[in-house]
């Protein structure tokens, strides 16, 4: 599969329906919830990925522009250290199980790293059913307790990436 960034209006108009299909209208997300103003911030991109040509999955990375030298992060207490956030992972339902979720996390993980120079750590909120699949790629709980969002229980986890 190639994971690329959503940079035209047709890519963008796939990538949002990816996440409409699975989040809004199979897990019940509400169009708020969904569109959270956070797309367009700079230090966002959407991407997408293509199997055969076709959009099968979608994922966001937030935070790419997180590095502050004058307020070292409070998660790592490194001035120099970006931590960005991923989200919004989603296979097209009759494409799962198949490794594209695998393949999609990995395209997020090397977006991120191209994006960013020093220290990356990616953090994600997991649905509570999907932590076994992030924990598969490296991924660990964080301290956080877990927590509901848009009704679903979720843990946060996170990844050295770099
Ligand atoms: N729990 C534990 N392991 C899981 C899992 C789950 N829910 N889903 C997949 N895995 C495992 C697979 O068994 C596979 O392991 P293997 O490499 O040892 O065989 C590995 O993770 C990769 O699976 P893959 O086929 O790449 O996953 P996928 O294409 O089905 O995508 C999701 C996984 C979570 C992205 C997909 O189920 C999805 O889009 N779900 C709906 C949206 C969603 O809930 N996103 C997560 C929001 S936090």
């Amino acid at each position: 599969m190639d994971v690329v960034i959503a940079d035209t209006e047709h890519l963008l108009d796939e990538h949002h329906r990816i996440r409409r299909e699975v989040f809004i209208d199979e897990q019940g997300v509400t169009e708020d919830e969904e569109w959270d103003g956070r797309d367009e911030l700079p230090g966002t991109l959407r991407v997408l990925g293509l199997q055969d040509g076709e959009v099968v999955a979608a994922g966001r990375l937030l935070d790419l522009d997180s590095r502050d030298l004058n307020s070292p992060n409070p998660d790592t207490g490194d001035p120099d250290s970006i931590v960005a956030h991923l989200g919004r992972v989603a296979v097209a339902a009759s494409h799962r199980g198949t490794g594209l979720g695998r393949e999609l996390m990995v395209g997020l993980e090397r977006l991120a790293a191209e994006h960013t120079t020093g220290p990356l750590r990616l953090v994600l909120d997991a649905q509570e059913y999907a932590s076994g699949f992030y924990a598969s790629l490296g991924y660990q709980p964080t301290a956080r307790e877990r927590f509901l969002d848009a009704r679903i229980w979720h843990v946060e986890m996170a990844k050295q990436v770099r």
